[in-house]
């Protein structure tokens, strides 16, 4: 059995290495991992290959930035000959990224099945294009493999059979499991001369919070508050980077390097690998963030999170996590932040099946849809 497997931007990676690792197990199904070229820096992707150790990928698509339209459109245009000449029993899309939903759309058109893995997610806020994305790629796929059970009910509620949905727990914190050793072993922090406990990491790129500079020089303001108080690591998104450019990054007192004191102030770098920011998250004390994954990562790490959006759609990470939902607002991050920082983190038990066992259970499913073909 073919299963081809698509890749594109940075959040994919850690969802797809433990996904091909457990395919490569079972001799009789051959794993084709297609990278769309969404994200394609060394420091946005081939970083996570070597550190997730995930093989090169079959086919490269080389389709880069764009608007949406095009980002999707190329991605169309390019895979769907390579899926007419593979014909795999099976196309593997996982997220929700801009490539993913162009994936699933092209797979479908050759009625080839499609199975979502981290389905059923909604924030409800259909002016992110992520939710746009899961929406389409959930209406179209075959089957659906969530994380969390509001998953399950979001896809019910939508109309999707209950024989599609199977509830398997979450990929990306097999990642984090598998790689636990790799990243406690990382010198990121003598590195940059940080101590347990001793600093925040922030990372900021949802275009709702980036893309308008009022709102952006508003957030790094206040990280700049907080940092007063202990510093801040700041891994800077390409998108992000771009529009602190554009509204003077010096002016606004933010300049990459190590800041002047070790104990306060913001460090801006580069985007980093996986296992050095697995490290740097595993041994802060807050997470400032608008990911969708860090608030995952947070959670099972036990570590504070701060979710600098409106709404998630990760609501377990609230519940049996250390998330707080808590927007863009100044005035309330500083509040929150300083709450987080003068109270003892809860303990609790990961959320059920983040186990780092959700590739097996997804390569079980499979199988058993698969037997006898
Ligand atoms: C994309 C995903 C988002 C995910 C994020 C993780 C969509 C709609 N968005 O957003 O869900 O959370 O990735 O990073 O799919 N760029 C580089 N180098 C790269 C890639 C991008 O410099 O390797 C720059 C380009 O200027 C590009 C911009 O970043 O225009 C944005 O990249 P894009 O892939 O369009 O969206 P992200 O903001 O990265």
């Amino acid at each position: 059995m073919k299963f081809v497997n698509i890749v594109g931007a940075r959040p994919n990676f850690m969802k797809i290495a433990p996904l091909i690792r457990e395919m490569r197990r079972h001799n009789h199904l051959t794993p084709i991992l297609v990278h769309t070229g969404q994200h394609y820096d060394v420091k946005m992707a081939g970083q996570f290959f070597e550190d997730l150790q995930i093989p090169l990928p079959d086919v490269s698509l080389d389709v880069g930035s764009g608007t949406h339209a095009v980002q999707t459109a190329e991605v169309m245009k390019r895979l769907e000959p390579i899926l007419e000449r593979e014909r795999p029993d099976l196309v593997v899309v996982v997220g929700d990224v801009n490539s993913t939903m162009a994936a699933a759309l092209t797979a479908v058109k050759l009625h080839i099945p499609v199975a979502h893995v981290e389905a059923g997610l909604r924030s409800g806020d259909r002016s992110m294009p992520e939710e746009i994305n899961r929406l389409v790629t959930d209406a179209i796929s075959d089957y659906l493999f969530v994380t969390e059970e509001s998953g399950r009910r979001n896809l019910l509620a939508e109309g999707v059979p209950e024989k599609k949905i199977f509830f398997v727990g979450n990929v990306m914190i097999d990642s984090l499991e598998a790689s636990r050793r790799l990243w406690a072993n990382s010198s990121i922090l003598e590195r940059l001369h940080l101590s347990k406990a001793g600093y925040a990491v922030a990372t900021l790129h949802r275009p709702s919070n980036v893309d308008d500079s009022v709102t952006l020089k508003g957030l790094i303001t206040t990280l700049q508050v907080i940092a007063e108080r202990l510093p801040i690591v700041f891994p800077i998104h390409p998108r992000t980077k771009k529009i602190i450019e554009s509204i003077g990054g010096m002016a606004q007192g933010l300049y990459f390097g190590p800041p002047p004191t070790p104990t306060r102030g913001v460090h801006c770098m580069d985007p980093i690998g996986y296992l050095d920011f697995m490290s740097l998250v595993a041994n802060a004390r807050l997470v400032l963030t608008d990911s969708g994954g860090i608030q995952e990562e947070t959670t099972v790490l036990g570590i504070p999170c701060l979710t600098l959006r409106e709404n998630t759609e990760r609501p377990i990470t609230v519940t049996h996590g250390t998330n707080r939902v808590i927007g863009a607002d100044p005035k309330r991050i500083l509040d929150e932040a300083m709450l987080a920082l003068t109270t003892v983190p809860p303990s609790l038990p990961p959320p059920p099946m983040w186990d780092g066992h959700a590739s097996e259970r997804i390569v079980k499913v499979l199988r058993e849809q698969f037997r006898g073909r």
